[in-house]
């Protein structure tokens, strides 16, 4: 079973987002756990809810930080990042949808690495702090 392992090397800087990382990786290993011991769909779909329920406010959060960007480098990183946030949320519902569907769930947990995908997410905002940086975006840091 691969979950994620936390690792200071994922924090960036900005203690609310990094605190809401933390949180989302206690939450995608409660996923994997939970699918790997064969819980019925509907406590695995459940977990995949939570974890979305922080997500998605944590995802608009960074799209609000990264909307004054206006050089072309910020708003190239904006696209990319934005762009990394829908393909996520595109994957996140087709696994959804495979659980519920019976496709996925413990047996094979291919759907599931879509969640280790997060470290790369991370690295994007790791990326967006440079960046809000660069145009004295960032009034904490
Ligand atoms: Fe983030």
């Amino acid at each position: 079973m691969h979950t994620i392992q936390w690792s200071d090397t994922y924090l960036i800087g900005l203690p609310d987002l990094d605190a809401e990382h933390r949180r989302m990786v206690a939450m995608i290993n409660a996923v994997i756990a939970a699918a790997a011991d064969g819980n019925p769909p509907k406590t695995v779909l459940g977990l995949i809810d939570d974890f979305m329920a922080l997500m998605l406010p944590h995802m608009k959060t960074e799209q609000e930080m990264m909307e004054p960007l206006a050089m072309p480098q910020g708003i190239a990183h904006r696209r990319r990042h934005l762009a990394g946030h829908a393909e996520f949320i595109r994957r996140i519902n087709a696994l959804r949808a495979d659980i519920a569907d019976g496709r996925e769930c413990n047996s094979d947990l291919d759907g599931l690495g879509v969640f280790l995908t997060v470290p790369e997410l991370i690295n994007s905002d790791y990326e967006m702090v440079g960046e809000l940086r660069r145009e004295r975006l960032l009034h904490n840091g």
